[in-house]
């Protein structure tokens, strides 16, 4: 979380950084701030150093640089997601040194930082903010000052020693920017499980914690890899492992971020992202399940056969929307394709992973590719798999990811990209989709080489699939209406109940998350046969419950345990196809009547739109829910 943007060129750094920025908003928007340094005088070669903060979004630091001006050609900036310290002006970065000439700016956590703390102010360090990062630039300092006593001449190359030396202090994951007045032509970047990029803009160099940051500047980016260090000067880039030694790589290329960052005529990304599905489906129908494919394999996705050989069970690490996508593959990769499959919240595995067993494919799924908990949880795993010796226990990985350019990319040898284009709402809607359709494509595979389902069921899903698009493009358009009348009877709601089963039961719990990150409403998702098992005492007329009854195994059971909420005065509304049981309901959210393995790409639609309008009907910033960020890139 946390975003970071940092130039150095020759052109005023604080508008880059200012735009950098407005589209780093969505990895946190508690506070903002930047740092630039202009040369005060060529002779002695010093720099005057402006640093502007300012607490809440991305328009109050605006206001300052407008009103104070932020002179200078280098500079670093920051968007804030608050960790240690609450989002107010004094913990907002740059955070600085005694001097105030050195200043830095940091995205993750030092998790030794309370140690470091004490030990700078038993030497007489003040401090002036809550933060862990305020260390950094005190512990930078402290190495600065030895250099100079040593009879060093300040310059990039004492300061990038620096910042290594401090990075070996540091413990935690974290990514920073560092400039120092005293070199107004240096810029000091360093990274440790925090993604960070460099990006070569025409003479200019940026960096930058993700790559919207940079699209606006250039396309050619160098990835840091973990441990780097970096000096950029307006001559070039020197790239330092975490022992001091020189790294030589080549740029890469961006693709795909053109349609970034506007709204077009929608009110909000979210809504945005939500009409987005149908044509994020068709394009990766287009691209996996091209007609002609032979039943034996039936996607296109860019794997050997080695990669399916001799697979006995699959575990599936993610947090948040990303699990609940997991949870849906789970069902389908165990019923469909016959393999046995667990679902972690990778926060848990990381520390209290299951015994190790043999043959075993790991799935890590995120889609911003950088979130801590799961980055982690897929590197021990595959750490205790090496450690283990035996060839059957070895690492085998796939990540499912939206962003290929990620740190999952780099970690993972396998990679499916769902292709469904940056999503800047902090509710995920379309990536969800995109992650269900790697799912769908994984269990036929799967189920077509184990010979699990018969020629038919395999073509018959296929084919399900290829209609998706265009039944996805009607259904958007009918729920958005629908769910604008139905939103008007939450306005005073302050709890909800959602209810699945079987495939659809991760689909309520995805209701249910989303309508909590949006609207700020408790919202909590059960199978639906658990409620009489204590959930049902909450049920009364102000506690609506939403029901998704899709006809399948157990759609009977779902009716019966929607009738059971009914009895105890609850309002009732049903997500199921039109014509089967309406007189259960109170309202009807309807779903065209598919397959029971379909049903979770449909019923998703009425829980994105109708959270989507009662927060809207609240008045409430969709896009930019409170205390949220869209990449949770700290633990
Ligand atoms: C919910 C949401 C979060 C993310 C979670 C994991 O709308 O977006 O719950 O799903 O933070 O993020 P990724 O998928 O980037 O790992």
């Amino acid at each position: 979380m946390c975003g970071i943007v940092a130039v150095i060129g020759s052109r005023d750094a604080a508008p880059l950084l200012l735009e950098g920025l407005k589209q780093l908003e969505y990895r946190g928007y508690d506070s903002a701030g930047l740092a630039t340094i202009e040369f005060s005088s060529q002779a002695s070669n010093n720099g005057s150093l402006t640093c502007l903060r300012a607490g809440g979004k991305l328009v109050n630091l605006n206001s300052l640089v407008d009103r104070d001006g932020a002179p200078g050609q280098l500079g670093i900036g920051h968007t804030r997601w608050a960790t240690h310290g609450k989002p107010e002006e004094k913990n907002a970065h740059p955070h600085r040194d005694s001097s105030g000439g050195l200043a830095v700016v940091q995205n993750g956590i030092i998790e030794n930082h309370r140690y470091l703390r004490k030990e700078l102010e038993s030497e007489g360090v003040s401090f002036l903010s809550d933060t862990d990062t305020e260390v950094i630039p005190h512990l930078i300092a402290r190495q600065l000052q030895l250099s100079l006593a040593e009879g060093m001449s300040p310059s990039g190359s004492i300061l990038v020693e620096a910042v290594r030396k401090v990075s070996l202090e540091l413990k935690g994951a974290y990514a920073l920017a560092v400039i120092w007045d005293k070199t107004p032509e240096s810029l000091v970047v360093a990274r440790r499980q925090a993604p960070l990029l460099i990006g070569l803009g025409e003479g200019e160099f940026l960096c930058a914690s993700d790559t919207p940051a940079l699209a606006g500047f250039t396309r050619t980016i160098l990835p840091m890899e973990d441990g780097e260090v970096a000096l950029l000067t307006p001559l070039g880039i020197e790239l330092y492992d975490i022992r001091g030694e020189r790294q030589q790589r080549s740029p890469s290329l961006l693709n795909g971020l053109e349609d970034v960052v506007t709204k077009r005529n929608f009110r909000h990304f979210m809504l945005k992202e939500i009409y987005e599905q149908p044509e994020k489906a068709k394009l990766w129908v287009d691209r996996h399940l091209p007609y002609g494919l032979p039943a034996s394999s039936p996607i296109a996705y860019p794997f050997e056969n080695s990669f399916y050989e001799g697979i006995e069970r699959i575990q599936i690490l993610a947090c948040g929307t990303s699990r609940h996508a997991g949870m849906v593959g789970a069902y389908l990769l165990e019923q469909f394709a016959g393999i046995p499959t667990s679902v972690f919240y990778a926060s848990e595995f990381r520390y209290s992973a299951p015994p190790l067993a043999p043959n075993t494919l790991t799935i890590g799924v995120t889609q911003s590719g950088e979130t801590a908990d799961t980055l982690a949880a897929l590197a021990m795993e595959s750490r205790r798999r090496k450690s283990h010796g035996n060839p059957a226990f070895a690492p085998r990985q796939l990540g499912i990811t939206n962003r290929s350019e990620s740190s999952i990319a780099r970690q993972v040898p396998n990679i499916l990209d769902i292709g469904s284009g940056i999503e800047v709402g902090v509710a995920a809607t379309k990536t969800f989709l995109g992650q269900l359709l790697a799912f769908y494509g994984l269990a036929l595979t799967f189920a077509s080489r184990r010979k699990s389902r018969s020629v038919e069921e395999i073509t018959t899903m296929a084919n399900e699939l290829r209609n998706l698009p265009s039944q996805l493009f009607s259904l958007i358009e009918k729920h958005d209406q629908l769910s604008i009348s139905l939103s008007q009877m939450f306005s005073e709601t302050q709890n909800v109940i959602f209810l699945g089963r079987g495939i659809n039961y991760p689909i309520a719990l995805e209701g249910a998350l989303k309508l909590k990150e949006i609207s700020y409403i408790h919202a909590e998702g059960y199978p639906a046969g658990e409620m009489k098992h204590g959930p049902i005492a909450l049920l009364e007329k102000r506690v609506p419950v939403i029901s998704i009854a899709t006809p399948g195994v157990v759609f009977e059971k779902v009716l019966s345990n929607a009738q059971e909420a009914k009895a105890r005065d609850a309002k009732l509304i049903g997500v199921a196809p039109n014509g089967l049981a309406e007189e259960v309901f109170d309202a009807l959210l309807p779903i065209p009547e598919v397959s029971e393995w379909m049903s979770p790409l449909f019923s998703v639609i009425p829980m994105q739109l109708l959270s989507y309008h009662i927060a809207a009907n609240r008045g409430l910033d969709i896009d930019q829910p409170r205390n949220l960020a869209k990449s949770v890139t700290v633990e």
